[in-house]
């Protein structure tokens, strides 16, 4: 066997060994900033190592500082795991080395993304000939949507915003739910339309947009090019902005389009018992989502998709003298996310969607459904909790009083302090980790269940192990 033959061996040992620790391994990393900087820092090393010596020691020196992220217990933000498939399929496009730019570097990297194309839109019942690109994240995966939305609605006014830029362009209306994302603001940001001058729509309790005030916001801005920002599942509570209501509200406007941020919302169209959640998403111009979270592939994995080809294709390519045109350039991945050289990132998605079939993904999104039900099931009736949101998804908002509080589900500093204590000491035991929010004025802890490999032994263990944290914060 050669050298590097042996490296790799080694290193898929090391990997192997580490997913099989996985589920008993604490959840929160054990090492602090300094410690981990003791163990992989110090001078830029004059003379190379040898490259089994370097893996070995990044393997053991990193180990303390690895959250156990893609495990089974892991309910922070929204995370999800590595399907066995996708996992692989990224070390086999580490090793093919594919730039995923264009055609000519790689048709089967163009190929693949072709493919994993329509099986998305097949999943997400979207129009089969929308484009798709495959981006770091949700983040740039918004700032596609809303630029081609951006490039569209100016060249109906008669301004090419990719030539002229904004400035002396007519003025752009941007409107979004009170409780959008705050990555869409940041794309917003990216695209010189700004955060403050968008039009916030009133959300109910649940953070989803009234109906009433979408209307009575676009009313007010109808004569303008309109950008509207809905979204389909809040990262606090799960829920879904009206889209049937908000379609047909922009579609009644001259010159609007509607993007739709569906992170980890989207693939509930994915699942026969919730697509309900996203009935009218169809409509949208552009949505917004990614793999990374919920179909389980390995970070980074973003996912773009535009009903308007021509818009995207506009908005996010550019061209060069040296991008000699040729076979298979409509399947150029670069054009559609505004980046240049990058990572071939159909592979991974392709190899989860085969993996799981339409059934298994269907199964993977409503399992993890049923689990979050099943915890708030199991923290409701726990002395001091409310659960803050209707849990309609994977996500669920548990506030904690300590045994003299108050009403657990009003406003009140030592409740905040309460469930902010939990949530360390939760943290800190290590059997599960999960974070904090404030909603609606109020501290809460954030449970999010979006890993394939989570069971329902591994959510009770939580559940116990979040009653325990509690019971010992209540004693102190
Ligand atoms: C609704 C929503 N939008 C956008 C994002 C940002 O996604 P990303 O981190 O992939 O950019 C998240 C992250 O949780 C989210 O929940």
């Amino acid at each position: 066997m050669d050298d590097r033959s042996r490296l790799l061996n080694q290193t898929a040992a090391l990997a192997a060994d580490f997913l099989h620790g996985l589920p008993s391994r604490p959840v929160c990393a054990s090492a602090t900033r300094d410690e981990l900087l003791a163990a992989l820092g110090g001078p830029l090393p004059a003379r190379g190592e040898a490259p089994g010596e370097v893996v070995a020691d990044l393997a053991s020196a990193a180990d303390p500082g690895i959250v156990a992220s893609a495990g089974p217990r892991y309910f922070g933000f929204v995370i999800g795991g590595g399907l066995p498939s996708a996992l692989a399929a990224d070390w086999l496009t580490s090793a093919w080395d594919q730039n995923g730019f264009a055609y000519v570097m790689s048709p089967a990297a163009a190929v693949v993304e072709e493919i994993a194309t329509g099986w998305l839109l097949e999943a997400f019942g979207l129009p089969a000939d929308a484009s798709v690109g495959f981006t770091t994240g949700v983040t740039m995966a918004s700032f596609a949507g809303l630029a081609a939305g951006r490039h569209r609605i100016l060249e109906r006014t008669g301004w090419n915003v990719e030539e002229e830029g904004l400035a002396g362009a007519p003025e752009i209306a941007v409107v979004s739910g009170a409780e959008a994302h705050a990555t869409i603001y940041a794309s917003l940001q990216m695209l010189g339309l700004g955060k403050s001058r968008v039009l916030r729509v009133d959300a109910d309790d649940q953070g989803r947009m009234r109906p009433d005030a979408i209307r009575a916001t676009l009313a007010r801005v109808r004569d303008r090019p309109v950008l509207v920002c809905a979204q389909a599942g809040n990262v606090n509570t799960g829920a879904f902005d009206p889209l049937t209501e908000i379609v047909a509200a922009v579609r009644e406007l001259p010159n609007a389009w509607l993007h739709v941020d569906g992170a980890f919302g989207l693939w509930a169209a994915a699942a026969p018992s919730l697509r309900h959640l996203v009935a009218g998403v169809d409509g949208a111009d552009s949505w917004s989502t990614d793999g990374h979270k919920w179909l389980n592939v390995p970070y980074d994995s973003g996912i773009a998709i535009v009903r308007d080809p021509e818009a995207h294709r506009t908005a996010m390519s550019h061209g060069a003298a040296y991008y000699v045109p040729g076979a298979g350039m409509e399947r150029d991945g670069g054009s559609l996310v505004g980046e240049s050289s990058r990572r071939a990132r159909g592979f991974t998605i392709y190899a989860a969607l085969r993996e799981l079939g339409r059934e298994g993904l269907a199964d993977l999104i409503e399992r993890c459904c049923r689990l979050a039900t099943r915890m708030a099931d199991g923290l409701r009736d726990a002395p001091g909790v409310a659960i803050l949101n209707d849990v309609v998804l994977n996500q669920v908002l548990v506030r904690l009083a300590p045994p003299d509080g108050a009403d657990t589900a009003a406003p009140d500093a030592d409740i905040d302090a309460f469930t902010r204590e939990v949530i360390a000491a939760v943290q800190a035991d290590g059997t599960c980790w999960l974070g904090g929010t404030t909603w609606h004025g109020m501290a809460a802890m954030r449970i999010s269940v979006s890993n394939w490999s989570t069971t329902e032994a591994d959510a009770d263990l939580s559940v116990a192990a979040i009653r325990r944290c509690r019971d010992e914060v209540a004693k102190r």
